[in-house]
């Protein structure tokens, strides 16, 4: 490697993890509802299960539901992250 390679090569390991954690600290929400909650739920229109604008608004509930499921609502507990579940209850409570 020249001096040049090496200097980058350690400018990317020293800056890579930095970034995988800042990613990982601010879960895309809206990302997130698209891909995994969209199939069953709308803002404002029933599907499958309810809209937004029709549920609790009780934050512990929410997240209780989410991360348990409820009938034909699965259960997220092993599917996302902790941090994941939580930007997805301020999303609802935020499309209210
Ligand atoms: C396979 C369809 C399906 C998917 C996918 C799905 N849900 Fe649901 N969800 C439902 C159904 C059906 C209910 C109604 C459950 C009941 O009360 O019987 C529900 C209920 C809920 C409730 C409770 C609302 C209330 O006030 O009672 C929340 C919160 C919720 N879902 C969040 C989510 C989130 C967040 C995602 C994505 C991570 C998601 N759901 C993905 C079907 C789904």
């Amino acid at each position: 490697m020249t001096n040049n390679q090496n200097r980058l090569f350690f400018i990317a390991l020293f800056f890579a993890p930095a970034l995988a954690v800042s990613a990982a600290e601010q879960p895309d929400a809206e990302q997130l509802f698209k891909q995994k909650c969209s199939l069953c739920h709308a803002i404002d229109k029933k599907k499958l299960g309810p809209a937004i604008n029709t549920m609790s608004n009780n934050e512990e509930v929410l997240r209780q539901i989410t991360t348990k499921g409820k009938n034909a609502m699965p259960a997220y507990e092993d599917k996302l992250t902790g941090a994941q579940i939580d930007a997805l209850v301020e999303y609802l409570l935020a499309n209210q």
